[in-house]
């Protein structure tokens, strides 16, 4: 047989055995999914604390309990820093960050620097799959070269994949097994692989022709949220000025059966992907001659939009007779978005810094988020602030940056002197609720 026969063939009796890299929010669900599936999984991470965690049963991720870690180990899974071991491994899956450097320029050191300690471990008959969001050429320009260096010749002994993640943290209507996934091979036996790889554990595999193709459509995807958000955004500050319920449009638009998506606005973008990954196209584009305009026009909208808050909390204090400097004003929720304790690009962050700077006194409360973690950008010494009637009380400038399910709505409004609700939590119009 074929180095290709012989790895579908182990995919598909599910004898092959299934190395990740980078057991974060992609890498660590889609772990979970091939243990569940019967396939021995080894993941790994440069990280000795997150492995340990793992290998004792313990999961770091609210949304993904300790249960499905425990049953995942059950099945087989073990967490590993030791990177020789990808020689055991038959299908090796990278997921790992693709952040932005400071001048909003794609950093791929953590794809390439995993590429380059796994090269010395790589196997004929293995499939390299890369999962992290990157700009089109990133598989074929950054990975093949690599890959080939060790002597192995990529579509023949070894094979080469792209296929984007598509998780939405917390969202309990999905899961990593019935989300679509879309894939693109190196070479048409590259996408047989990859067919193999993901088609015995995810319900439906969406065959592309070339990794290129596989690569855009994820920053398609992000671009499509990123612009239309930035367009609600502008939206929502038109019709505040006009006192129009941005909310209420929203929902009489959204009956209209086609030709219409409802996106809804909010304090800026939030999260690893949606603030990211579209300059990563724009950074690839110029390289081409191409200045992606409507990428830049939503991030010049999105990112104003922690100020707009602030000012919003200016004029709610302000309609008390009050400055914003040695005013008492409470974040509620720091995640980024409602319902998981994922702080990364949270705008609530980026709205505290602000208000701390124009001398308010800030505190936050936030039930996934006990204490406020190291950031690499911000530093609050603060743990999350109980709600009682009392305790609401005692601020000038309660700011609602994101809706947890959990939050006692009824009594923060009830006892907030003032209230900045970034996400329309309130449809109706009452003195001390102002829009934000
Ligand atoms: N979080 C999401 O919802 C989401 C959705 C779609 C796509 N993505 C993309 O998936 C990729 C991974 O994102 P994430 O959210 O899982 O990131 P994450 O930060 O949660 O996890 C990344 C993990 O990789 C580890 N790591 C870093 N460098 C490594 C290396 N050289 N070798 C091994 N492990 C290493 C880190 O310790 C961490 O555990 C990114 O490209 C991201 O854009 C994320």
């Amino acid at each position: 047989m074929t180095p290709k026969q012989t790895l579908i063939k182990k995919l598909n009796t599910k004898t092959a055995t299934i190395g990740i890299i980078g057991l974060g929010y992609v890498g660590l669900p889609l772990s979970l999914r091939y243990a569940e599936a019967n396939y021995k999984v080894i993941g790994f991470d440069i990280d000795p604390a997150k492995a340990k965690q793992l290998n004792k049963g313990q999961s770091y991720i609210r949304h993904f309990g300790n249960e499905k870690v425990q049953a995942a180990i059950d099945a087989g899974f073990e967490a590993t820093t030791d990177f020789s071991r990808a020689t055991e491994a038959d299908a090796l899956i990278i997921c790992v960050p693709t952040p932005l450097k400071e001048h909003r320029e794609p950093d791929i050191s953590f794809v390439t620097n995993t590429m380059d300690s796994l090269l010395p471990y790589l196997c004929k008959g293995q499939v390299v799959s890369l999962e992290s969001t990157t700009y089109p050429g990133t598989t074929e320009e950054e990975l093949k070269p690599r890959i080939e260096s060790t002597g192995l010749k990529v579509g023949k002994d070894i094979f080469l994949v792209y296929s984007p993640e598509r998780e939405d943290p917390g969202n309990p209507d999905f899961t990593t097994r019935t989300i679509p996934k879309v894939v693109g091979g190196s070479t048409p036996a590259c996408l047989e692989a990859g067919k193999a790889l993901y088609g015995n554990v995810i319900d439906q595999v969406v065959p592309v022709s070339s990794t290129q193709i596989a690569e855009m459509t994820k920053l398609l995807e992000n671009i499509h949220r990123a612009v239309n958000i930035g367009l609600v955004n502008e939206m929502k500050i038109v019709a505040d000025k006009m006192s129009i319920n941005i909310y209420e449009v929203i929902d009489a638009a959204a009956t209209k059966p086609f030709g219409f998506v409802p996106y809804y606005p909010g304090p800026g973008l939030g999260g690893h992907c949606i603030p990211i990954d579209p300059f990563y196209l724009t950074w690839k584009a110029k390289e081409y001659g191409v200045n992606t305009r409507f990428i830049e026009l939503a991030g010049e909208v999105n990112s104003a939009m922690p100020e707009y808050v602030v000012n919003k909390v200016a004029e709610a204090l302000n309609s008390q007779g009050k400055a914003m400097r040695g005013s008492k004003v409470l974040m509620l929720g720091i995640a980024y978005k409602p319902n998981v304790d994922d702080m990364r690009e949270s705008p609530s962050v980026e709205i505290m810094e602000q208000l701390r700077k124009r001398g308010a006194e800030v505190s936050y409360s936030d039930p996934w988020v006990p204490g406020f973690p190291k950031m690499r950008k911000y530093k609050f010494d603060l743990t999350s602030v109980e709600l009682t009637s009392e305790s609401i009380q005692e601020y000038d400038c309660i700011v609602i940056g994101t809706n947890h399910e959990v939050f006692d709505y009824q009594l923060i409004a009830d006892n907030a002197k003032t209230l900045v609700d970034s996400r329309g939590v309130f449809r109706k119009k009452q003195d001390h609720i102002f829009p934000g």
